[in-house]
């Protein structure tokens, strides 16, 4: 939430400000500013620009000759404060010479605030940020920063921060605590950012700020303390990623960009890690002992969204296929709860961004209580990877859109890989092994299979996209697809919709069908394909329109129903690959029909940093 750069360094700093903030807009477009420094004005004063909205309106208000030698950027998620220019960042002291960008929540802000105003500080806007600069202007005396130093002691809450003082040319400070902040390390330049995404196209070069670490910048040298104050020298990590794969390329978003990739962001995700030989999977970074792996006596899994999805299926399958009992939880509820952490579990925290605040705090927690606590992340080095004793990371590349698409099946793959791993250390045969990995090689093939349907999908939300309800069913390992399902389509076209276990459909959600409320069924071809089918008719009885994703070749199905979208036959355990695309196309051209952001849903942040 909240996305932040600073840059020094002799290219024109207001353009490159403004194209990192282009690059982290995902990261909340509620509104946008930048401030710059520029020494050799009488006044020396900062050149500030805010904008409500988005970046382009960021870049409509820029006068055009506004530029400096040093700068710092922000694109907001509103917290505290409405949506205002007086509360958008950069946020300044009184006399105008500090400011500073926030990532976070400063928690005892009133209490500085009230303590600030005594002393004769004037706050113009709502935020719980402003506090900071003005505190920092209160402990200042020639050097910045001796002065952040002394006034993140005082601060309570989430911050990652990035601060500049206009006497102080080429000198940009940053501080992190519990909100991600990375240096990249250029030629003559540095750069600051709450994540690498803002900066690839100039440097690969990176290092990442732990909490409590203080950083200070100039064009040329970077520096870390810690809270002890002592000097940390520290790893730089180089990034893979290419510029091209964070830009939309020939297609109308990232969203659509991204489901079309998951053929291949499946591929990278199992690339390298199928022992054919021993029909087992390989996978090298958990960092367990094959005794540990064997000796798991149950699996915990905790995440939030679309990644939590994803641990329901993943907890469904170790339980069905390696007979390990598995629970998928919220972040945000098991982190309140003090829950119980036995000996012998093997806990998991999925998150594609790998900094969302409840899955970071909730994993700490747990760590706390000795528990070995596993990542599946996407962004490398983000603080969830850094922070795990070992996991998986899914290479699904950048995923720009905030609606989660192919990080989500990339997620699947990791269980489905980890999965065949312990349930051969377990009861599973050789030959069991052999067709489970020979099914997970074809997911990529039958993906592509699947996104063959993209224009009846696309009839079908022409048809349907006028709904103001939608129900979505399933059940067993699809159950969590029902409700991904019903999450996208209400994350990106706003349209309300829920996802129920097609057997809890009676105890409630059957009292809102009506002709007006099309109901989504995701129909097996295994045991429970017949339960299905009998809910499907109770719905039919009553007059609700049906739409179902079914298994090719399931004639009954498809003549009981309104709308049938058909995805390859498989094993019926990968499903979950397969009938989710039909529902991202769904929820992607209902948006599309209604006319709305699909990439950047009202509300909504891709990474979410505060909790
Ligand atoms: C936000 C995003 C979702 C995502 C969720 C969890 O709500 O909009 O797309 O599923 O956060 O994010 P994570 O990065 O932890 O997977």
């Amino acid at each position: 939430m909240c996305g932040i750069i600073g840059y020094s360094g002799p290219r024109k700093t207001s353009p490159l400000l403004l194209e990192g903030l282009r690059r982290l807009e995902y990261r909340g477009y509620d509104s946008a500013g930048i401030a710059v420094g520029r020494e050799g004005r009488s006044d020396n004063s900062l050149g500030i620009v805010k904008a409500v909205g988005k970046i382009a309106a960021l870049k409509a208000a820029m006068p055009a000759d506004l530029d400096g030698a040093w700068g710092i950027g922000h694109t907001r998620w509103a917290t505290h404060g409405g949506v205002t220019l007086a509360n958008a960042h950069p946020h300044t002291d009184c006399s105008g010479k500090i400011a500073v960008v926030h990532n976070g929540i400063i928690e005892n802000h009133m209490s500085l605030k009230a303590m600030l105003e005594k002393k004769g500080c004037v706050f113009v806007s709502e935020t719980d940020t402003e506090v900071i600069p003005q505190l920092i202007a209160h402990y200042y005396k020639g050097n910045l920063l001796e002065a952040v130093r002394a006034a993140v002691q005082s601060l309570r809450g989430t911050y990652g921060i990035a601060c500049i003082h206009a006497d102080e040319p080429g000198r940009i400070v940053g501080a992190r605590n519990g909100s991600p902040l990375v240096v990249g390390v250029g030629a003559g330049e540095m750069f600051l950012a709450s994540d690498v995404t803002a900066m690839v196209a100039y440097t690969n070069k990176v290092v990442y700020l732990n909490d409590g670490e203080i950083v200070d910048i100039t064009q040329d040298s970077y520096s870390i303390i810690d809270r002890d104050e002592n000097r940390v020298d520290k790893k730089v990590d180089e990034v893979t990623w290419e510029l091209g794969s964070i830009e939309k390329g020939d297609f109308p978003c990232y969203m659509e960009k991204e489901i079309f990739e998951q053929p291949e962001s499946i591929a990278r995700a199992i690339s390298g890690r199928l022992d054919v030989e021993n029909s087992t999977a390989k996978l090298g970074g958990l960092n367990l002992e094959r005794r540990h792996l064997s000796g798991i006596g149950r699996v915990r899994i905790i995440a939030a969204g679309t990644s939590w999805h994803a641990g329901l299926v993943g907890a469904h399958l170790l339980e069905h296929v390696a007979r390990i009992p598995a629970q998928s939880e919220l972040a945000s509820e098991i982190r309140y709860r003090n829950p119980v952490v036995e000996r012998d579990s093997l806990w998991f925290t999925v998150s594609q961004s790998g900094e969302t605040a409840d899955s970071l705090y909730a994993m700490r927690e747990i760590q706390r209580k000795g528990a070995t606590v596993l990542g599946i992340c996407n962004v490398v080095g983000s603080t969830i990877a850094r922070e795990s004793d070992g996991g998986i990371y899914v290479h699904s590349g950048p995923e720009i859109a905030v609606a989660s698409t192919k990080a989500f099946t990339s997620q699947l793959a990791a269980f489905y890989l980890f999965t065949l791993l312990v349930a051969r250390m377990k009861d599973m045969s050789r030959d069991e092994g052999i067709s489970f990995l020979s099914t997970l090689q074809s997911v990529p093939d039958l993906v592509r299979r699947t996104l063959a349907q993209r224009d009846k999908v696309q009839a079908m939300a022409k048809k349907y996209h006028k709904a103001k309800d939608f129900l979505f069913l399933g059940r067993g390992i699809l159950y969590p697809i029902a409700l991904e399902g019903a999450l996208k389509l209400k994350e990106i076209s706003y349209i309300h919709a829920e996802g129920c276990s097609a057997g809890e459909m009676k105890h409630g959600p059957i009292a809102l069908v009506s002709p007006e409320v099309p109901s989504v069924f995701l129909v097996s071809d295994d045991y429970l394909r017949e339960k299905t089918i009998s809910n499907i008719r109770e719905i039919k009885a009553r007059g609700g329109p049906v739409i179902a994703v079914g298994v090719e070749g399931d004639d009954e199905t498809k003549s009981l129903v309104d709308d049938f979208i058909p995805v390859p036959k498989s094993d019926s355990r990968f499903y979950p690959f397969t009938m989710v695309i039909p529902l991202q196309l769904f929820a992607y051209f209902c948006a599309l029909e209604l006319g709305r952001d699909v990439d950047q849903p009202r509300n909504l942040a891709k990474s979410v940093t505060v909790e």
